[in-house]
């Protein structure tokens, strides 16, 4: 079991889970979830709004409009909205964004994003939809659409993140993830 505690990670070995309990005292509650059942909000007419509106839950700041962190997730769901790029818009954000996906495919990356594969924005870093969800966003005809088998979550902070050593040094670190964005700079012309 690892736990962070004044920016610093401790870690203890115990022979069961944590959550194997009837009882808990103390500021820390184990609570099961089936992320599943959680019901989404979104665009009926037009726009993409902020992801913020899949929270699930928040611990709130004292700033306006930031969070010390958000768990938001992002399930399957209905895509109705009109004259509108569908995908989450290319931005900047004051939050860091720390992203995994569970199963099934993410639509701002559905071949790039794998599931156990996890992305990390941080604070006023430029991102977005990669090439190909873009190409895809930006000529399919905008009937309704289920976004079917997916769940992604992420970790919305207001804190930069910093990396371990460890996750620094992973053989499975995608040095070229810039490059999913590579193409995004010319005119788009359906045949880039
Ligand atoms: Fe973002």
């Amino acid at each position: 079991m690892t736990v962070k505690w004044c920016g610093n990670f401790y870690e203890c070995e115990i022979g069961h889970s944590p959550l194997d309990v009837i009882g808990w005292h103390g500021n820390y509650a184990p609570y099961k979830y089936d992320l599943r059942t959680f019901s989404p909000v979104g665009a009926l007419l037009f726009d993409h709004p902020d992801p913020s509106i899949f929270t699930v839950m928040t611990a709130p700041s004292g700033e306006d409009g930031t969070a010390n962190v958000d768990f938001v997730i992002f399930p399957e769901r209905w895509l109705v909205a009109e004259h509108s790029f569908r995908p989450p818009w290319y931005h900047m954000n004051i939050m860091s964004e720390f992203m995994g996906l569970i199963y099934g495919r993410y639509d701002a990356k559905p071949d790039g994003f794998v599931p156990g594969g996890m992305s990390l924005h941080n604070c006023m870093l430029p991102h977005g939809p990669d090439l190909s969800a873009y190409q895809k966003a930006a000529t399919e005809e905008l009937k309704p659409r289920r976004l079917t088998d997916t769940l992604a979550f992420m970790f919305e902070t207001r804190f930069p993140q910093q990396l371990t050593s460890y996750a620094a040094s992973l053989a499975t670190l995608q040095p070229d993830y810039g490059k999913c964005w590579d193409g995004l700079d010319r005119k788009f012309n359906g045949k880039p």
